[in-house]
């Protein structure tokens, strides 16, 4: 019999780390394929599989040592789909018949975001919000999405089928208010297609306030509701951090941050003198570093005074570019950084490149593409617990 090391609701983590969940081992839910896996070894199989991937183009890769999360309550940001029915709804997934498996008292959650749950339940009911059938293409409430912020303020967005529903939620706004006094920004989402899609391009805010502040290592990141944010807020700070002294090591008199979403690596990578310019598709995000930045510079931190922000796609403005900076901070999404602007950084003045990935074949893929360049050194920041997902930084530095 393993020994139990420490619980938290539906889950109890055992003595090797790994996690004893109800909900898995119920088949109510398979989402964390490894969970049975000691976390030392999940932390040590996902750095196995980007070495691997990495080994042939850098033989000589360092590794850190891995950043390891919290084994339960991880989770800032939920995303939960609605199903059942107006009177007993589901939060949680959905089963191989589209049918809703509640899991509210999933682990992964911190108890401060899980005890959301149950309100937002209870508000389907009252605002009278038909969950969407997937089977049966009716109804109107897809998904609720919720985002806790390090000081316990939430937000809440709804994903509807059309607007249906919208003036019952403004109508019963109050009433969950009032249950949750936490939250503090509430919207509207609306994704009318029949599509495993998680969120539409129109978004209602129904509160005063539009953006969540994340502080994340002294930093008031200001997250708006379709911006992206990291989803394990304690090992992104690690991440931030981690780059902070790799790029204070190789001390660029320039530097850019391409896919800067709200700003992370752009606003802890600035330093006095030295010029950091953000590039982001999102203008709401960049208003939100924008606004981080100027916050800072007002409380006097000089590091900022050279710090700017471009709405922009990265490739199409990196490549109008004279040339790059000096350093460059890269953290595209999933399908990575592209062939055209792997090249032209390989062909650029930069001396090194910081690429964080969640994703490792488009790292190795894109990294391929950079032949002038050699991975150094390399660290896993394990975001994702219990599932293959990771993030890896690498430094990459002219041979
Ligand atoms: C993995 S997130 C990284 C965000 C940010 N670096 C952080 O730490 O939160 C990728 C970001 O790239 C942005 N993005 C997606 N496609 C883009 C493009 N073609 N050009 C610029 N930014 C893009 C997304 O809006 C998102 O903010």
């Amino acid at each position: 019999m393993a020994t139990i090391r420490g619980g938290s609701r539906h889950g109890v983590v055992l003595e090797d780390g790994s996690l004893h969940c109800e909900y898995y081992d119920s088949r109510r839910c398979g989402s964390c394929t490894i969970i049975e896996t000691p976390y030392h070894q999940q932390v040590a199989h996902k750095r196995a599989r980007v070495a691997a991937l990495l080994e042939p183009l850098a033989p000589d890769l360092r590794w850190l040592p891995g950043v390891e999360s919290r084994p339960t309550a991880f989770r800032t940001k939920a995303k939960m789909v609605v199903a059942g029915t107006v009177d007993a709804p589901t939060i949680g997934i959905l089963d191989a018949h589209g049918e809703g498996q509640d899991l509210r008292e999933c682990p992964l959650y911190p108890p401060a975001l899980a005890a959301a749950f149950p309100h937002l339940a209870a508000f389907v009911t009252r605002a009278r919000l038909e969950p969407y059938s997937v089977p049966h293409r009716r109804g109107e409430l897809k998904h609720v999405l919720v985002t806790l912020a390090p000081d316990g303020d939430l937000m809440v967005r709804w994903v509807l089928r059309s607007t249906e529903a919208l003036s019952r939620i403004r109508k019963h706004l109050p009433w969950l208010v009032a249950q949750l006094p936490q939250l503090s920004v509430a919207s509207v989402n609306v994704q009318s297609e029949h599509k495993a899609i998680l969120e539409g391009e129109r978004e209602t805010v129904l509160t005063d306030r539009d953006t969540l502040t994340m502080t994340v290592n002294g930093f008031d990141l200001h997250v708006r509701p379709q911006s992206f944010f990291q989803t394990n807020t304690d090992v992104a700070a690690s991440l931030y951090r981690q780059a902070a002294a790799w790029i204070d090591e190789a001390a660029p008199a320039h530097l850019w941050d391409l896919y800067c979403g709200v700003g992370g690596f752009a606003l802890h990578t600035a330093a006095s003198g030295r010029p950091v310019t953000g590039v982001e598709a999102s203008a709401q995000a960049v208003a939100s570093a924008r606004r981080t930045r100027d916050d800072r510079l007002a409380a006097g931190d000089t590091a900022m005074e050279h710090v700017s922000f471009v709405t922009d796609d990265a490739v199409a403005w990196a490549v109008r570019q004279a040339d790059a900076a000096q350093a460059v901070v890269v953290n595209p999404p999933r399908r990575g950084l592209g062939e055209e602007l792997s090249r032209w950084l390989d062909g650029s003045g930069a001396s090194t490149v910081i690429y964080s990935s969640c994703n490792p074949d488009t790292l190795a893929r894109d990294v391929a593409w950079m032949p002038s360049f050699v991975a150094r050194e390399a660290r896993l920041f394990d975001m994702f617990p219990h599932t293959t997902h990771g993030e890896v930084a690498v430094v990459l530095a002219r041979h």
